[in-house]
C-alpha cells in the first residue's frame, strides 16, 4: 500500500463515522489518502476529522477551495490510483449509475477513469428496491466492484442486509485491489470444509472444520489472477466472489469433482478436512432408537491427494496436515507418501490455531526437509504465504 494513493469519497449516510477508521488505517498502511465529501456526509462526520486524519485539505464544494486543487474535480480524479465511495448512498448509487453529476463527488467519479470500488450501506428495503439493485448491477457490468454490505442491526432500528462493512474488511478490499498479480495465466484449485459421511437421512459424521481455511486461500489466489475453482465441504461461509465454486458433501463427492478439475489446473491445495472413514451401510430409513448400543461399520474413504500425488504431471500439489501430536514428523509423512511440493502443518489443539477460528499457526514443510514456521497470524495473511510460494514454484 506503500504511496498508493487513495481517493475516498464520503455520502451522507450514518455509517459515515466508520469510514474515519478506514482512512486512519489505509494512512498507517502508508497510503496517501484523499477524502471528498457531499454535504449530507458532513452531517454526519466533520471535515476537519478526515483532515486531521489523513493530513490533508478534505473537498466538499465543488466551487469552494480552488487553493489547493486547480479544477478539483479533475485533479482529485488524476490524482487517484483507486477511488474508494463508503458509505454510498442508494442516491449516490443512481447517480453513479446514470452519469448524474451534481456535486463535487459525483462530478469527480464522471471525471474518473480510475478504478472503482462502492461500498454500500443503507436501509434494506432501499437496499432491495429494484431501482438500486438496477443501478447496482449497471456499475457492476461496467466493471466497478460492489462490496457487499453486511447484515444486522440497522441504524433505523430494523435487521437486515444494509450494514457497511467493517473497517477492516474495507481495507481488505482495498488491499486486495493492490495485489500483485503473481498468479495471472494460472489455474488454481482450492479444496475447504469439512466433508460429511452419511450415517441415514438425518444423521452424519462431520469435523469441526469452518471452511475459513481455505476460502481465505481461494480469495487469496484469486486477488493475485488466478483462476480459481474451490471444493468446498461443509461450511457457512458466503462463497467468495470471482471464482468456480462447487460445494459437495462427502469426500467420495469432492474427491470426482476434484479429479475432474485436476487435468486442467497449475496447482492444487488440499484444506478441506476429508473424513478418512465413512459408514458402510447408509440407513435408507432414520435409524430407530432401541438397543443399548449402536454399532457402525465404516470403511476407509478414498486419500484424495494421495491420488493426485500418484497422478501428478507438472501440477504444484500442496497439503495440509492437521495435527494433534509429533506435528512436524507426521506432517513430514504425508508430504513424502502423498507427492507434494510442500505442506501446511497445523497443531489443531493449540488456541488460535486450526478449526474454526480466523487466525492460524503453521508450519512449511518442504520436499528436502526444509522448514519454515510462522508465527500467529491471520488465515488470510497464511494464504498470502501459501499462494506467494505456490506462485514462486509456478514461475
Ligand atoms: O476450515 P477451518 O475451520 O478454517 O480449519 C482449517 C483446517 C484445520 C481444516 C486446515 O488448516 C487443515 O488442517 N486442513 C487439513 C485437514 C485434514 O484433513 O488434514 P489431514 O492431516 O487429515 O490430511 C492430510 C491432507 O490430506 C490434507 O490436505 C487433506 O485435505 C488430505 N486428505 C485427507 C484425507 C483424505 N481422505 N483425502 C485427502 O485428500
Amino acid at each position: 500500500m506503500l504511496n498508493k494513493n487513495i481517493l475516498i469519497g464520503v455520502t451522507g449516510g450514518i455509517a459515515a463515522y466508520k469510514v474515519v477508521e478506514v482512512a486512519s488505517r489505509l494512512k498507517k498502511l502508508g497510503a496517501n489518502v484523499r477524502v471528498m465529501m457531499t454535504g449530507s456526509a458532513t452531517e454526519f462526520v466533520s471535515p476537519r476529522t478526515f483532515q486531521e486524519i489523513t493530513g490533508n485539505a478534505v473537498f466538499v464544494e465543488m466551487f469552494g477551495d480552488a487553493a489547493h486543487f486547480h479544477v478539483a474535480h479533475v485533479a482529485l480524479a488524476d490524482f487517484a490510483d483507486l477511488v474508494l465511495i463508503a458509505p454510498a448512498t442508494a442516491n449516490f448509487l443512481a447517480k453513479a449509475a446514470h452519469g448524474i453529476a451534481d456535486d463535487l463527488l459525483t462530478t469527480t467519479i464522471l471525471a474518473s477513469d480510475k478504478p472503482l470500488l462502492i461500498a454500500p450501506s443503507m436501509n434494506t428495503k432501499m437496499f432491495l428496491n429494484p431501482s438500486t439493485q438496477e443501478n447496482l448491477r449497471i456499475l457492476k457490468s461496467r466493471g466497478v466492484k460492489i462490496l457487499e454490505p453486511a447484515s444486522g442491526n440497522l441504524a433505523c432500528g430494523t435487521v437486515g442486509k444494509g450494514r457497511l462493512p467493517e473497517p477492516e474488511e474495507i481495507c481488505a478490499a482495498v488491499e486486495k485491489f493492490f495485489a500483485p498479480k503473481i498468479l495471472v495465466g494460472k489455474k488454481i484449485l482450492v479444496t475447504a470444509g469439512g466433508t460429511i459421511e452419511a450415517i441415514d437421512p438425518v444423521r452424519y459424521i462431520g469435523n469441526r472444520s469452518s471452511g475459513r481455511m481455505g476460502y481465505e486461500i481461494a480469495k487469496s489466489a484469486a486477488n493475485h489472477g488466478a483462476e480459481v475453482v474451490l471444493i468446498s465441504g461443509k461450511s457457512e461461509l458466503e462463497p467468495p466472489d470471482g471464482l468456480k465454486f462447487l460445494k459437495v458433501e462427502s469426500a467420495v463427492e469432492m474427491r470426482e469433482k476434484v479429479l475432474s478439475e485436476f487435468d486442467s489446473v497449475d496447482a492444487v491445495i488440499m484444506s478441506a478436512a476429508v473424513a478418512d472413514y465413512r459408514v458402510k451401510n447408509i440407513s435408507e430409513q432414520k435409524i430407530k432408537k432401541s438397543a443399548e448400543n449402536l454399532t457402525l461399520e465404516l470403511v476407509k474413504n478414498p486419500d484424495i491427494l494421495r491420488e493426485l500425488g500418484g497422478l501428478k504431471k507438472s501440477q504444484v500439489l500442496v497439503g495440509f496436515a492437521a495435527e494433534t501430536q509429533n506435528i512436524l514428523d507426521y506432517a513430514n509423512k504425508k508430504l513424502v507418501e502423498k507427492n507434494l511440493d510442500f505442506i501446511v502443518a497445523n497443531d489443531v489443539t493449540a488456541e488460535g490455531a486450526g478449526f474454526g477460528v480466523t487466525t492460524n499457526i503453521a508450519s512449511i514443510i518442504w520436499r528436502g526437509g526444509k522448514i519454515e514456521t510462522f508465527p500467529k497470524m491471520t488465515k488470510a495473511d497464511l494464504s498470502e504465504k501459501i499462494i506467494e510460494r505456490v506462485a514462486d514454484l509456478l514461475k
